[in-house]
């Protein structure tokens, strides 16, 4: 907390530098090294202090913070009914286009909604947004000291551990696969088991603190930016076989490539079907539209997309940005404009499907109560306030709501493409129904005796 305080000061003087040179608010097209990062997201605060705020939600192996920008209306708290976003980039620290990228959209974000850009302004309101621009510090630091233009292929890539983050999460993946085939959960896999994250030694602190932030926060939405090809990758990662190429649909597929396409489509070169792969003997086979299933790609293990998504209520897709990954500086300011609508539409994904509250008949929230589709085999919880966020792609559905010790209600829904669909439920407790059947029993009883006259 200490430390952190003395960011603070640190940032007011950079701006007080900044705007003595008349530059507040520009986007700076270049690489920023661990320091600079901090400088960047302390004047992008210091710019938006009302709608702004960072935090650190732990530190890798050499102790630089994993830090986080937020933007919202209300910067700090979980406003009921307001989803959470996320994007996290640089978690292979010599993936370096989306650790800048991260930092002009906050940037780029701020200035917006300083010049009353109506699009920013509603979006802010709405919804409150993470940024993590590296979870990978100090690889990054690593790949950046290397001389020269052309960086290693490799160098960086890990942790300072040499543990690849984007292999390093719980394999939940082949306890769902046995699940599908034996029964059980399908969804908040490590439910009541942060214990054992805590404990587990083979888990990097970097995948750690990503863990702990993915089950505390009720994230909707999430993307995790990296770097050495141009797709829109979607669940599941890992195969069901264990087969290397393989689609491997989620339960939500429908929505996935939905959401997929909703990044690559606003990204010229992604979604260019002539576009050459990034390098001769690179398949590709799987591409289309700019986005491929996971498993039909590459089967990965241990990766942060699907762990999210089976550990959490969050959907999370992994977006490739360059074919080089890490691009000269001088072509910064490209990926920029190739992916800034993407990136803004993309937010906007989070206010599809079906939101609302789940409480009690007296208008109390009911936590963690389930809330399912009929068809689709992923249940959502509710959050503290019984708040809930369902994304569906455009159709009808049944949608449910159940707790323990409460009757179940289902409702029919029509979802369009956006916004989201408000369906609130109350249940009504099994003891509240068993108090009414013992009244109604007695109420019967005393008319008996009375008719009777015993
Ligand atoms: C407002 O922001 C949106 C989203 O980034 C952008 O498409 C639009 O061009 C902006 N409007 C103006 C007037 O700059
Ligand atoms: C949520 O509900 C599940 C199943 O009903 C239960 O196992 C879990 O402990 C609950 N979690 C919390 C945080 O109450
Ligand atoms: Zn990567």
């Amino acid at each position: 907390m200490k430390q952190f305080t003395s960011i603070v000061l640190f940032g007011a003087a950079v701006v007080a530098l900044v705007s003595a040179a008349g530059t507040e608010g520009e986007i700076s097209f270049e690489y920023h090294r661990y320091e600079e990062l901090r400088k960047a997201l302390v004047s992008v605060w210091l710019q938006c202090p009302t709608i702004s705020r960072i935090y650190t939600i732990g530190e890798s192996f050499e102790g630089r913070e994993l830090l986080v920008l937020e933007m919202s209306d209300n910067p700090g708290t979980h406003e009921p009914g307001e989803p959470e976003f996320k994007y996290i980039a640089n978690m292979h620290g010599n993936e370096a286009v989306g650790r800048e990228l991260l930092i002009y959209l906050a940037q780029y974000m701020c200035n917006q909604y300083q010049q009353g850009n109506e699009t920013i302004i509603d979006l802010v309101h709405t919804t409150r947004i993470h940024f993590m621009p590296s979870m990978n510090p100090d690889g990054f630091e690593k790949a950046a000291s290397q001389p020269g233009d052309i960086k290693d292929w490799f160098v960086g890539r890990s942790n300072a551990q040499g543990v690849d983050l984007n292999r390093n999460f719980p394999d939940l993946d082949r306890i769902i696969y046995m699940n599908e085939r034996e029964g059980g959960a399908n969804n908040h896999l490590l439910q009541n088991r942060k214990k054992a994250v805590d404990e587990n030694t083979k888990l990097a602190p970097e995948t750690k603190a990503v863990i702990h932030w993915i089950m505390d926060i009720p994230f909707v939405l999430s993307a995790n930016l990296h770097g050495g090809d141009v797709v829109a990758n979607y669940p599941y990662d890992e195969s069901r076989t264990g087969s290397t190429h393989e689609y491997s649909s989620s339960p939500d597929d429908v929505m996935f490539k939905s959401l997929a396409r909703s990044y690559s489509m606003y990204n010229p070169v992604m979604s260019d079907p002539s576009r050459p792969p990034c390098r001769k003997n690179d398949d590709d086979s799987s591409f289309k539209d700019g986005i491929t299933n996971g498993g039909a790609w590459y089967s990965v293990p241990g990766g942060m997309q699907d762990f999210n998504y089976l550990s959490s209520n969050c959907f999370e897709i992994t977006l490739e940005l360059s074919c080089d990954k890490f691009p000269t500086e001088d072509s910064l300011k490209t990926y920029w404009e190739q992916n800034r609508n993407s990136l803004v539409n993309y937010i906007e994904q989070v206010h599809r499907g079906v939101k609302g509250f789940v409480r009690d008949l007296q208008g109390n929230p009911i936590f963690n109560a389930s809330v399912s589709v009929e068809g689709i085999a992923h249940d959502m919880t509710t959050a503290k306030d019984g708040d809930y966020w369902r994304l569906l792609a455009p159709g009808n559905y049944k949608v449910g709501a159940s707790a323990p010790g409460y009757l179940t209600v289902i409702k029919k829904v029509a979802v369009s493409y956006s916004p989201a669909t408000r369906v609130d439920f109350e249940l009504e407790s099994l003891m509240e129904r068993k108090e009414e059947e013992r009244e109604e029993l007695m109420d019967w009883w005393k008319m008996m005796s009375q008719t009777l006259n015993f």
